[in-house]
This record gives C-alpha cells, structure tokens and sequence, in this order.
C-alpha cells in the first residue's frame, strides 16, 4: 500500500487509531491507511494528505508546482526560481531607459550571479517592464516618483486577478472577470467623445484657447481620450469601480495614448506633421493580468523617501542617466493618468512642476552624491544597478561610488543595447548597457 510521489519531501505515514505526524511505523488498529506529509517547495507549507494521487496544489499557496524543488536548499527557504515572463507579455512602452530590450541579461546576470531572494526592490520602475518581468519570480516592490508609472505598476504588476467591474451598471455583464473587462473596454472604445482638458490644449484645437495650434493628439483622439478618462473618473467617484479597476482602466488608457501620440519619443515635443500613428483612431487594448504567487507592492514616492521603510533581497536601480528630466519629457502621460487639470505654460503645454519633482539623477553636480546616498541607504542582500556609457557619470566614477559606500568593487557587465532614439533616422544608435552587481549590507 505504500505509495511514493516525486517529492523528496514526502514520506509515508501508517495510521490507524492513533495518529501521529512524524512516525513512520505506527500501526496499532486493524485497517491500514496511507497518509502522506506533503511539505511545499514554495512556500514551506506542511500538511497531510490522505488521497491516492499527490495533491494537485499546495493547500495554502496553491502552487501546483508544490512538490518541484527550486533548489537544492530546504523548502522553507525561499529561494528564486527564475520563472520570468515571456517578453510577449511585456507591453513596449516608449519610455528614456525602458529596460525591455535587456530583460533576458538581466536575468541572465541574476541567475549568473547566483542571486537568491524573496523580494525584489525596483527603485526606479518608469514603464514597470522590470516589475512585470520579474514577479512570478519575487514578491516585487515597486516604485517611482512619477504617477503614471505608479499607475502602470498598479496594472501591470500589483494585480494578481482582473479588476471585479461587476457593479458597472451595464446590462448582461459576463460572470467571468476577464469578459467583464473586454465589455468595459468596448464600452469605453464606443463612448462619444466630450471636449475636456485634453482636447482643449493638446489638439489643433488649442489654438482657440491658448493661442498656440499644439499638434499632440488628432482632435477626434483627444475627444476620445476626455471622455475615457472623465467616465473612469467618474465611476470611481461613484462606486462603480474600484482601486482596481480604476488603474488598470487608466493603464490601458495610457498604453493607448502612446500609440496614436504625434510625437519622436518624448512628449518635450510634438511633430509639426501628421505622424501616420497620429491619424489612427485611439483604441483601449486588454492588459493580461499574470498571476503570481506573490503579493506586490507599488510606490509612488521620491526613492530618497521610500528607502529607509523597505528591506529587500534584491534592490534594483535603473536611475535617470541623463540631464532629460523625465516629468518634464512625459508631462502629458502625467496629466492624463492625473487628470487634475494643472497650470501649463509655453509652446507644449508643460505641466508646472516643482524643483522637487525634478531628479537629482538628472544633473551632473548632483548625480554623484545622490547615487552615493542611495546605494548607502539600502538595506538589501544585493544590489543591481543598471547605467549605460552615455550616462552622466562613468563606469569608472561608477566603481569608485560603490567602493566608497562600502558595498566593495561590484561585478560588471557589458553589453550593446540600441539607444532609445526620438530621431528616427539616426544612425548613431549603439551604446553599451553596464550592469553592476554587488552584496548589499543586510
Ligand atoms: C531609466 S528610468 C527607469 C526605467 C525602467 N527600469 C523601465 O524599464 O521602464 C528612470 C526612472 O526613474 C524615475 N525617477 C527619477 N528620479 C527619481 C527619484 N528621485 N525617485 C523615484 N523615481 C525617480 C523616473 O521617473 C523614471 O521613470
């Protein structure tokens, strides 16, 4: 009657009147009955299983892949399984220094490294591609000073199950999450447009009411973008929708608008042409929600501010690595996902922003220092920090920052990576991508 299951965990247990975990040979009563200690490999959990068949998931993790080992290591010790997403399943968002192209180094590199961990700290998380990748893998912290990546790390990384939409008042609403939020989407894609924030000083409309003809999104899109946004708004105001199904709507929104910007790369500047992606018509996409086993946290604070509340195991830094101030370059993502109708002033239709908005990581005289604080500041097993040789401070100046933090000489990789380019026709566009690697001080 023995019955083996792949995991070496398992062991068989004979029981009768007298029950007891743990003893192998007790068998006092008449009948015979196999039970079995079952212990995750995920999340350490033990318990007893009486069926024939092994259990298909872990009663409280629910891992299905509860009796695969990770490592040689005990399964109470969280160790990474290095189970990354597929790049299909990153959305490509134009954004200075998306890490999208790099992913599979940097976990090349991970793995390389032997980097083990539970947590993984994304500092800077811009487009969250780094989040996203990594968070069937690790428990991700995410983070960045700018709302509309919060937004987007909300959407893409935090959730673990599609929004609930069940109280919006649309008639024969699926009772299957996932097709409740393609029949929002197309709700949202059908809606009237309204002449709103967006409409009013980002189209050719502008002209009427700020003197300046502002070509950054067609008229007919940026109809569409008011109305979306303002009925999200408002749902949420009114109950209808919760945290949840309130960013990842904004999400999607976001991902939209990038694809019909009349724009080279940033939104410091629109096209005086029409950019054939201009004229198409704005369309929500569905994001897919990747469901881990983790629970995620997402940040939308100053990194200087957030770091001293978070131990982690992995704290990856991917800072600004030039002088373009990020809040300035995407001024209009961060009034569409605010939609807070701010002052704007000038050519563009800038947002104000303060000195406090703007990053230390950006300027030249302040860039060393601030990477000095930051990386004394962690509190993490390692530390990965992404930089390219177009950067404000030198591979070199790099080392030496780590040396003096007191963190040692940190490993470092090399690879070619295409620049982000706003020019199109540039032929100009190879840089080498550095990855530093080093033990952190926890
Ligand atoms: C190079 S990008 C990160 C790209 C990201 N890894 C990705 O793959 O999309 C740098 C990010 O740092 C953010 N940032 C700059 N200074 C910051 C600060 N002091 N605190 C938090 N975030 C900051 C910017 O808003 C920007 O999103």
């Amino acid at each position: 009657m023995k019955r083996e299951f792949e995991s070496k965990h398992l062991m068989v247990i004979y029981h009768s009147n007298i029950f007891k975990v743990g003893t192998h040979d007790l068998l006092l009563g008449k009948e015979q009955i196999n039970v079995f200690e079952c212990i995750c490999e995920r999340c350490g959990h033990d318990w007893i299983a009486r069926r024939e068949e092994a259990p298909i998931v872990c009663p409280k993790c629910k891992s299905p892949y509860w009796d695969k080992p990770i490592s040689n290591n005990s399964a109470n010790q969280a160790v990474l399984s290095y189970n990354t997403l597929p790049l299909s399943k990153i959305p490509q968002f134009r954004l200075i220094g998306n890490k999208y192209r790099v992913l599979n180094n940097l976990s090349n590199i991970i793995r390389r490294e032997n980097i083990e961990g539970l947590t993984f700290f994304d500092v800077f998380s811009g487009s969250a591609a780094v989040s996203r990748y990594f968070k069937k893998s690790f428990a991700v912290i995410s983070n960045d000073s700018l709302y509309f990546s919060y937004v987007l790390q909300k959407a893409l990384v935090e959730l673990n199950e599609y929004p609930d939409f069940s109280k919006l008042n649309f008639g024969n609403l699926s009772l299957i999450p996932e097709e409740r939020v393609h029949s929002v989407l197309e709700y949202l894609n059908m809606a009237d447009g309204v002449e709103g924030f967006v409409y009013n000083h980002y189209t050719p409309a502008s002209k009427n009411r700020d003197g300046i003809e502002r070509m950054y999104f067609s008229e007919v899109n940026g109809r569409k973008i008011d109305s979306i946004r303002s009925m999200i708004e408002e749902w949420f105001k009114c109950g209808n929708i919760d945290d949840n199904g309130y960013f990842y709507l904004i999400a999607s929104l976001l991902l939209a608008v990038q694809k019909i910007s009349n724009i080279s790369g940033t939104y410091g500047a629109y096209n005086k042409t029409w950019d054939p992606r201009a004229k198409k018509l704005l369309s929500l996409k569905f994001i897919e929600v990747i469901h881990s086993e983790f629970r995620h946290q997402a940040f939308n604070e100053d990194s200087f501010e957030i770091l001293n509340k978070i131990e982690c195991d992995v704290a990856y830094i991917d800072p600004p690595y030039n002088e373009r101030q990020y809040i300035a370059n995407y001024h209009l993502l961060e009034t569409i996902a605010k939609y807070d109708d701010p002052i704007i002033s000038g050519k563009t239709g800038i947002r104000n922003y303060t000195n406090r908005e703007k990053s230390l990581f950006c300027s030249k005289r302040t860039v060393g220092s601030a990477l000095m604080k930051l990386l004394s500041s962690l509190r993490t097993k390692y530390v990965i920090l992404s930089y390219n040789s177009e950067g404000l401070l030198s591979k070199e100046e790099i080392m030496e920052i780590f040396e003096r933090t007191g963190l040692g000489k940190p490993n470092l990789y090399e690879f070619p990576y295409r620049r982000f380019n706003s020019n199109h026709n540039s032929h100009n566009n190879r840089i080498e991508e550095y990855v530093f690697v080093c033990k952190g001080t926890k």
